[in-house]
């Protein structure tokens, strides 16, 4: 099924994007990379050139909607269309609100979500002359918001409104749009995380949490561009948090304000 469709991976030179890029080009995919390093990007098309050929990648920030467009403009020169586009691209963020300063708030919502709507605004043209996908990657964060964790909470959380209003918006056109729900999952020595000043820290090791391979995750985001299912979740804690809340909103509401030092101190 993924055997020459063209895919835009936004975010994929490390984590959950480059394993999912690599398990891609394992089917055939024809695949462009992104990040905003331009060394990580040359590394990573690299290593997916040793499974397939049809690799490209563009260093931009998709906080910024001219590099979205540049994106979009590779796949199309490169390989004539674009049938799928993952909105991957996120920065983990902690800090209390007494703390956070009004510019890690604003880093966060340029990069979660205007980094997911700038690319969608870029391709969607495309996208729709496919009959092709649309996925978000959201988190168990945007289930419900976590304390000390309110920018990515919010931001994860807005994803969720953007990708059910297109599922509506774009059934016509035969585009498949999609909410994926990651749990922890195991991260690269190198991811960051942004802190209350809105500094990028590379991020500890969680203790205390059983994190999902990245390839569990990978294969779920797989899973879901294959069953064209609206949400899907990577863990069954994700799923069991997703129905708790649905069913039992005011008491897990309750029960994350007692594990409240808990959860801030995993950061
Ligand atoms: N890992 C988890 O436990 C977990 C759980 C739930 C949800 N998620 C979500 O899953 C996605 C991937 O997570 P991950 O753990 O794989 O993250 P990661 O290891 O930090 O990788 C993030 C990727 O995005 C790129 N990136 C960051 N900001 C960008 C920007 N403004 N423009 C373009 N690229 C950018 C990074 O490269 P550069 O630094 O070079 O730009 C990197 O390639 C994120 O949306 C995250 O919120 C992760």
């Amino acid at each position: 099924m993924f055997s020459d469709k063209v895919i835009i991976i936004t975010g994929s030179t490390q984590g959950i994007g480059l394993k999912t890029a690599e398990m891609l080009a394992q089917r055939g995919a024809r695949l462009v990379i992104n990040s905003r390093s331009e060394q990580k990007v040359d590394v990573a098309v690299a290593k997916l050139r040793q499974i397939t050929p049809h690799v490209v990648g563009l260093a931009g920030d998709v906080s910024d909607y001219a590099s979205c467009i540049q994106l979009r403009n590779l796949a199309l020169d490169s390989f004539g269309r674009i049938d799928i586009l993952i909105n991957n691209a996120g920065i983990a963020s902690g800090g209390l609100i007494k703390e956070i300063v009004p510019e890690a708030y604003e880093k966060v919502v340029r990069i979660n979500l205007l980094g997911s709507i700038h690319p969608t605004l870029a391709c969607v043209e495309e996208i729709c002359r496919q009959k092709g996908s649309i996925l978000f990657i959201g988190s168990v964060a945007g289930i419900v918001g976590l304390p000390s964790y309110s920018a990515y909470s919010a931001t994860k959380r807005a994803l969720v409104g953007l990708a059910e209003s297109l599922r509506s918006e774009l059934s016509d056109d035969g585009v498949f749009v999609g909410i994926n729900y990651p749990g922890f999952t195991e991260n690269d020595e190198q991811k960051t995380m942004l802190n209350a000043r809105g500094e990028e820290e590379v991020l500890r090791k969680r203790s205390g949490v059983k994190a999902v391979k990245q390839d569990k995750t990978a294969g779920q985001i797989i899973r879901q561009l294959e069953k064209r299912k609206f949400r899907m979740y990577s863990s069954f804690s994700a799923l069991a948090i997703q129905w708790i809340y649905r069913f039992f909103p005011g008491l897990t509401l309750n029960i994350l304000r007692h594990y409240r030092h808990k959860i801030t101190s995993m950061q």
